[in-house]
C-alpha cells in the first residue's frame, strides 16, 4: 500500500476516533439574515441583497430537525441581529426548547444582553469574532472600530455570565501573531475557548489567503501552543486540517444549515456557489436530506480520487472542498 493511501486511512480512523469525543450537541445553523453593519474583507458571504429569513419556516424545521437528534440552534449571519424578527425568532427556538449559539461581530453586544436575557439558561455560547490583538491589524481587516466594541462585547457576555468564545479568521496579516493573540487573549479578556477559522477564498480575499508555506507555519505554532493552555479550548473550526477528511461533515450528517433564502446549505462554511441542496419553501426537509447525503459521497469520491492520484493538490482544507461544490452545480 503506498504511503498516501495510508496517509489516507489513518486521517480516517482518527477522526472515527474523534467521534467519541464529539459535543453532545447537534447545531441547525441559521444563517438569518445576508445584512451586516461590517463590511469585513475576508467575509465569505458576499454582497448583501438584504435577504431575510422566513420565521415561518422555523415551527416545521425545528419539530423535523428534534427528530433526527438536533437540539441546538446557532444563529449567524451576515449580522444576527440585524434580522427584523431576531426577537421572534429567538420565542420560536425558546418554546421548542433548543439550546442557543450566536455568531456576532459584537458591535450591538448591547442590543443582544437585552433580547438574549429571557433565555439566558439555553444559550451554550456566544462567538466574537476577533482578527488580531493588535487593533490596527483588526481594523485594517474588520473596520474601524471593530477591535473596541469585540473587547467589549467578549467582557461584558463574560461580565453575564455566558460561554464565549473568539472566532479567529488566521489570514496573510495575523498568522505569526497566534502565540501572541492567544496569550493576549488568555491574559486580558479570557474567553472559554478560541476558534481559528482558516481563511475561506473568495473573489475578494485572495490577498489574505496563506500559501502552503505559511500554512506550515501555522501548524507549528498551533502545536506548540495547545500543551500550553490547558484552561482554554483551542480549536480550528475550519479548514486548515492536517490531513484529508478530517472535517466532521464528511462523516454524517454533522450540522443543519439554512441560508437565509430558506436553503438547506451544505455547510456554513460553503462560498457562494454550488452548495444550494433546494428549498424549504419548495421540498420537505427529508427530501433535502437525502440530497445532502448525495453531495456528500459525490464530494468524498473526488477527493479520494485526488489524494490518491495528486502529489501536490492541496486536499485539506474547505477551499478544496468549495472548489469540488462549485463543479458540482453547474451553471451557479
Ligand atoms: C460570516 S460571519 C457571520 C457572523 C458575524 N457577522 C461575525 O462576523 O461574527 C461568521 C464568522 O466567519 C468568519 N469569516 C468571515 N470570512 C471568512 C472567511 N473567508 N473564511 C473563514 N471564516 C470567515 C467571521 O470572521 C466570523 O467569525
Ligand atoms: S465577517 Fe461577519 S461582520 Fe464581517 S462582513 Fe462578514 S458577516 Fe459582517
Ligand atoms: S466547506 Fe467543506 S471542509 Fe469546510 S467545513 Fe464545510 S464541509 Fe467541511
Amino acid at each position: 500500500m503506498n504511503e498516501r493511501i495510508k496517509g489516507l486511512f489513518r486521517a480516517l480512523a482518527k477522526r472515527g476516533r474523534g467521534l467519541k469525543t464529539a459535543p453532545p450537541l447537534g447545531f441547525i445553523i441559521l444563517i438569518l439574515t445576508n445584512r451586516c453593519n461590517l463590511k469585513c474583507k475576508t467575509c465569505l458571504r458576499g454582497e448583501s441583497t438584504a435577504q431575510d429569513l422566513d420565521p415561518g419556516l422555523l415551527d416545521g424545521l425545528f419539530t423535523k430537525a428534534k427528530r433526527i437528534g438536533f437540539n441546538a440552534v446557532a444563529f449567524t449571519g451576515g449580522e444576527p441581529i440585524i434580522h427584523p424578527k431576531f426577537g421572534e425568532i429567538l420565542r420560536i427556538a425558546g418554546t421548542h426548547g433548543l439550546k442557543l449559539g450566536l455568531v456576532t461581530n459584537g458591535v450591538r453586544w448591547t442590543d443582544y444582553l437585552k433580547v438574549l436575557a429571557p433565555y439566558a439558561g439555553q444559550v451554550n455560547f456566544i462567538a466574537v469574532s476577533l482578527d488580531s490583538h493588535i487593533r490596527e491589524i483588526n481594523d485594517s481587516i474588520r473596520g474601524p472600530g471593530t477591535y473596541d466594541k469585540a473587547i467589549e462585547a467578549v467582557r461584558s457576555f463574560k461580565k453575564a455570565g455566558y460561554s464565549v468564545r473568539i472566532s479567529h479568521v488566521v489570514n496573510k496579516k495575523n498568522y505569526r501573531d497566534l502565540a501572541d493573540f492567544v496569550g493576549f487573549a488568555n491574559r486580558t479578556v479570557k474567553p472559554d475557548a478560541i476558534n481559528l477559522l482558516g481563511i475561506i477564498k473568495t473573489g475578494e480575499n485572495t490577498d489574505l489567503l496563506l500559501n502552503a508555506e505559511e500554512k506550515t507555519v501555522f501548524h507549528k505554532e498551533l502545536g506548540k501552543l495547545l500543551p500550553r493552555y490547558r484552561n482554554l479550548r483551542v480549536c480550528i473550526s475550519t479548514g486548515y486540517y492536517k490531513a484529508p477528511f478530517y472535517c466532521p461533515s464528511f462523516l454524517g450528517l454533522n450540522e443543519l444549515t439554512v441560508n437565509c433564502n430558506g436553503e438547506l446549505v451544505f455547510c456554513c462554511d460553503n462560498t457562494r456557489t454550488g452548495a444550494t441542496l433546494g428549498s424549504l419553501k419548495e421540498r420537505p426537509l427529508e427530501e433535502l436530506l437525502r440530497e445532502y447525503f448525495i453531495r456528500q459521497m459525490e464530494i468524498k469520491d473526488r477527493a479520494i480520487k485526488d489524494v490518491v492520484n495528486s502529489e501536490n493538490k492541496s486536499t485539506h482544507d474547505c477551499n478544496y472542498c468549495n472548489e469540488i461544490l462549485k463543479s458540482l452545480t453547474p451553471g451557479k
